[in-house]
């Protein structure tokens, strides 16, 4: 397993270039079951994930061609020709049970693992199953897996979610495009990958009102057609390296980032010494105060604080001139990055859900052990501020959802490689 070396210390400078949303894509890459035509993806990232979807989508029966490097994904779902989706695949991802909705609205018939827990909570499905359920399925759970049949199709209903699940929202948004009538959901995520996701579906002719907000109307339709369809901006990607001029005091653009994506971060980066310029072809950031100054965080369900930000957020402040408090709301077991930002000298509490850094004057590089996506690129950017040398282990964690990493952050200066595990 490779590592990520990072020499702090470096300010940065230049411009990083950001890509498509891994997870706008993770839930635009199963659409294409929904239509006998093919469905093509523009600025779709290269990531580990995105090729766990691409392996799922072969093993339904999905033709993919991955083109320009990965940038450009062609899926063609002439017939599907298998129903399940299997446990070797499913584990590795979560994402993967969003094949369910699609699969149950265009053939009534879909078997899908359960995804299980992960890393960072547990992370259970029910309101991916009794949105279904409202929707008129039948879903037995067996063997660890969902056995769903709607025989005669899905019925449109109105279902109000108990939560805005974000995976759960797009499930039911693609499979109410297929279902007879009219759905209505209330009570929905409101997230950008979901309006990109509604944006797709009704080029493909799909009939929705209301995504971004809490509600959204969805009138069947018999068939949907192929389309093209260009990637949201990926806005955790754009948060994270807003945050890299900021802990390095540097200054660096965001080509393609655009303000309205990542509106309540900025509020925060900006209470911590930020300034951030919109311009014609991304988002400039630099650090304007002297020290970074604490702020107080929660994290919640979009136009909110987004949970995908809190660790490096959290990086960041451990470096602030005085106390800040972070409260993970989302997700129940989301720290594991606090005791490893330790190791390099930060001075962090947790209780519970909620995390008290006390600002340090500095961090010192040292061997850390990324746990989960966004933790290891916590750890990156403590890194870059470090004194001396951060050995970042388990790199795979990044692969899944940072595209070149080494690549962009040694474009604006920083000191950072990627060896072999046993080097
Ligand atoms: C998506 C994102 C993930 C992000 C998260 C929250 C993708 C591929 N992943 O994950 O990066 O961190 O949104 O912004 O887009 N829950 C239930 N029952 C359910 C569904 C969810 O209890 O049926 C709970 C989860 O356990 C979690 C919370 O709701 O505590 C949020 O989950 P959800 O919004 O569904 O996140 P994901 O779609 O899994």
């Amino acid at each position: 397993m490779d590592k990520i070396i990072v020499k702090g210390g470096t300010g940065l400078n230049g411009q990083i270039p950001i890509s498509g949303a891994k997870n706008a894509c993770l839930t635009l890459m199963p659409a294409a079951l929904l239509s006998e035509e093919p469905l093509t993806l523009t600025n779709a990232p290269s990531l580990s994930d995105i090729r766990t979807m691409t392996q799922l989508l072969e093993s339904l029966g999905c033709e993919v061609a991955s083109l320009q490097g990965g940038r450009v994904l062609a899926i063609g779902t002439e017939r599907i020709s298998n129903h399940k989706a299997d446990y070797d695949i499913v584990r590795k991802m979560r994402a993967s049970i969003l094949v369910l909705g699609p699969m149950l609205a265009r053939d009534g018939e879909a078997v899908v693992s359960l995804p299980g827990g992960c890393a960072i909570g547990a992370r259970p499905v029910d309101i991916h199953l009794t949105g279904l359920e409202a929707l008129g399925a039948e879903l037995d759970l067996r063997d660890g897996y969902v056995h769903a049949k709607a025989t005669g199709g899905l019925k449109g209903a109105v279902y109000t979610m108990p939560f805005a699940s974000v995976g759960a929202t797009e499930n039911l948004l693609m499979a109410a495009t297929l279902a007879k009538g009219t759905t209505v959901l209330k009570n929905v995520a409101r997230e950008p990958e979901i309006v990109d996701l509604a944006k797709c579906l009704r080029a493909m002719g799909a009939n929705i009102e209301g995504e971004g907000t809490e509600t959204l109307t969805i009138e069947g339709v018999d068939k949907l057609h192929g389309a093209t369809h260009q990637v949201v901006t990926d806005r955790i990607e754009l948060g994270t390296y807003m945050i890299a001029p900021m802990i390095t005091n540097g200054e660096v653009e965001l080509l393609g980032g655009r303000r309205d994506l990542v509106e309540s971060f900025s509020q925060k980066l900006e209470a911590a010494g930020a300034e951030i310029t919109q311009t014609d072809t991304g988002l400039r950031v630099k650090r304007v105060s002297e020290r970074i100054q604490p702020v107080d965080v929660v994290t919640e369900v979009h136009p909110g604080f987004p949970t995908d930000l809190q660790a490096q957020m959290m990086a960041l402040l451990t470096l602030a001139d005085g106390t800040s408090v972070l409260e993970e709301r989302i997700f129940e077991n989301r720290f594991m990055h606090a005791p490893e930002l330790q190791r390099m000298g930060a001075n962090i509490e947790v209780h519970g859900g909620t995390a008290t850094v006390h600002g340090v004057s500095k961090l010192k590089g040292a061997p850390v052990m990324a746990t989960d996506l966004r933790a290891s690129i916590s750890l990156i950017l403590a890194g870059l501020a470090a004194e001396g040398e951060t050995v970042v282990s388990r790199v795979y964690h990044l692969d899944r959802g940072y595209e070149h990493v080494v690549r962009k952050l040694s474009g604006v200066g920083a000191n950072i490689e990627r060896v072999p595990e046993n080097q």
